[in-house]
C-alpha cells in the first residue's frame, strides 16, 4: 500500500483560521500520527459560515500548502468540517420489520434509513443520522443488536441537518482549492473526537468548542451522542466589545487580548499597566490589565450563560455526571475554566488534542481540536484508539447524499 494512501487530511474551515492536518495511519499499531499542520488566517467566513468564496480558496490553498511541505506530501482528499446557526440537530426514530428473525446488518441500514425518512425541508440536507440505541420487540437500550432474535427492530437517532446552501458553498471552496471532500462532518463532532474520553462519553459529558464565530455544543450520553446546538457568540465579539471598550482598532484588539486578555477580572492586579495603540494608530495610552478583563468578562459570561441555557434546554442537565470540556481558541484565555465553571454550575476541564502521536507539541492546542478530531474521524477511529467498525452502507449513504448536492450545482 502506497505512503498516500494511509494519509488522512483533516481541513478545518473556521471562522478565524483555516488549518490542515495530515494524518498518518499505521495499519499495524492502527495508531495516528499528525505528520503535517498548515495554518492561515481566514478571511471569508462570518459565524462559521463561508460568505466570500475567493478569500476562502486563497486562505485554504495557504493553508494546505504548508501542512504539504511538512509533511512531505500532497493533499487530494479532505474531510472538512460544517458549523454555524444554520446547523439544527433533530432526535428521530426508525422502525422496521425483521425479516429473518434475527437482526442483520442489512436491517441497521433498513432502520437507520427509516429514520432517515423525516420529513426535512427542500433547502436542508442530512449530514449525520447517528444511531443511538436500539430497541428490540420492545427491549431498550441495545448498543449492538446483530445476531439477536426479535420481531420488531427500533432505533433511536440524532439527525443533523444543515443548509444546503451553506455545504455547497464549503464544498465549492475545497473544489476551487483544487481537491475533493472525503466527508462533511460537524465541526463539535470533529473536536469529540479529539479531546473526549470513552468514559466521558458513556457516562455524559458536554464538549463546548468555543472558537471565534461560533460556540457549539455537543452533549454525549450512553456513548453516543444526544444533543447538538450552536450560540452564534465567539472570540470574534469579544475583540469588537475590546476595540470599543479601549478605543483601539479591531485588529490590535484581537491581538491584545490574545495577549494580555483574561477571563476572570478577579484574578488581575489592578495596577498592571498594558499599552494600547488608539485608533489611527499614532499614540499609545496606559490601560490597566484589569480594565482589559473588566471588558472581556461580561462577554464570556454571556457566552456560558447562552451556553447553559442550551445545555437546560436539552433535558440532558441532569445526565451529564462527566461535566463540561471546553475547547477552541477562546477558552486559552486565563481565568476561563473558573468562569464557566462559576456559571455553568459543573465541573469544567479543558479539552487538548493529546490521544494523537507525532507533532505533538505542535497540536496540543485548543485551537487544533477540530482538525485532528476531523483526521481521527476519517481515520474511523473512537477515542480510545480502537479502529470503529464504520458501516459501510450508511457511510456510503452519507457520500451519496453529498454527492447529491454536489451534483446540483457543479
Ligand atoms: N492565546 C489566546 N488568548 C485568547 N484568545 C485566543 C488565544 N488564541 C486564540 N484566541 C482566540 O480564539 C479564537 C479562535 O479560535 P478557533 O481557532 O478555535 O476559532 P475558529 O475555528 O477559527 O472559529 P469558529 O470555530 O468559530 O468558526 C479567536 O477569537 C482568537 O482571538
Ligand atoms: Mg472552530
Amino acid at each position: 500500500m502506497g505512503k498516500e494512501q494511509n494519509l488522512i487530511i483533516g481541513l478545518d474551515i473556521g471562522t478565524t483560521k483555516i488549518c490542515a492536518i495530515v494524518g498518518e495511519l499505521n495499519p499495524q499499531t492502527e495508531e495516528v500520527e499528525v505528520i503535517g499542520v498548515g495554518t492561515y488566517p481566514s478571511f471569508g467566513l462570518k459565524r462559521g459560515v463561508v460568505v466570500n468564496i475567493e478569500n476562502t480558496i486563497q486562505s485554504v490553498k495557504n493553508a494546505v500548502e504548508e501542512a504539504e511541505h511538512m509533511a512531505g506530501c500532497e493533499i487530494r482528499t479532505v474531510f472538512v468540517g460544517i458549523a454555524g446557526g444554520h446547523i439544527k440537530g433533530v432526535s428521530g426514530h426508525g422502525m422496521i420489520t425483521i425479516r429473518e428473525r434475527e437482526v442483520a446488518r442489512r436491517d441497521l441500514d433498513r432502520v437507520i434509513e427509516s429514520a432517515n425518512a423525516v420529513l426535512i425541508p427542500a433547502d436542508r440536507e442530512i449530514i449525520h443520522v447517528i444511531p443511538q440505541d436500539y430497541i428490540i420487540d420492545g427491549q431498550a437500550g441495545i448498543k449492538d443488536p446483530i445476531g439477536i432474535y426479535g420481531i420488531k427492530l427500533e432505533t433511536k437517532v440524532h439527525i443533523v441537518t444543515g443548509q444546503v446552501t451553506a455545504a455547497q458553498n464549503l464544498v465549492k471552496c475545497i473544489h476551487g482549492a483544487g481537491m475533493d471532500v472525503a466527508d462533511i462532518v460537524l465541526e463539535q463532532l470533529a473536536s469529540s473526537e479529539a479531546v473526549l474520553t470513552e468514559d466521558e462519553k458513556e457516562i455524559g459529558v458536554v464538549l463546548i468548542d468555543c472558537g471565534g464565530g461560533t460556540t457549539d455544543i455537543a452533549i454525549f450520553v450512553g456513548g453516543s451522542v444526544r444533543y447538538t446546538e450552536t450560540v452564534t457568540l465567539g472570540g470574534d465579539n469579544i475583540d469588537r466589545d475590546v476595540a470599543l471598550g479601549l478605543s483601539t482598532p479591531l485588529g490590535e484588539a484581537r491581538k491584545i487580548k490574545e495577549k494580555y486578555g483574561t477571563a476572570l477580572a478577579e484574578l488581575v492586579s489592578p495596577d498592571e499597566e498594558i499599552e494600547v495603540p488608539s485608533v489611527g494608530g499614532k499614540h499609545f495610552r496606559k490601560v490597566s490589565r484589569k480594565d482589559l478583563a473588566m471588558v472581556i468578562e461580561p462577554r464570556m459570561e454571556e457566552i456560558f450563560a447562552l451556553t447553559k441555557r442550551e445545555i437546560h434546554k436539552s433535558g440532558f442537565e441532569e445526565l451529564v455526571p462527566a461535566g463540561v470540556v471546553i475547547t477552541g481558541g477562546s477558552v486559552i484565555m486565563n481565568g476561563t475554566v473558573e468562569l464557566s465553571e462559576r456559571i455553568l454550575e459543573m465541573p469544567v476541564r479543558m479539552g487538548i488534542p493529546t490521544e494523537v502521536g507525532g507533532l505533538t507539541d505542535i497540536i496540543a492546542n485548543p485551537v487544533y481540536s477540530t482538525g485532528v478530531g476531523l483526521v481521527l474521524y476519517g481515520a474511523g477511529y473512537t477515542g480510545d484508539k480502537k479502529l470503529r467498525i464504520r458501516d459501510e452502507n450508511v457511510f456510503k449513504k452519507i457520500v451519496d447524499s453529498m454527492r447529491n448536492w454536489f451534483q446540483e450545482f457543479f
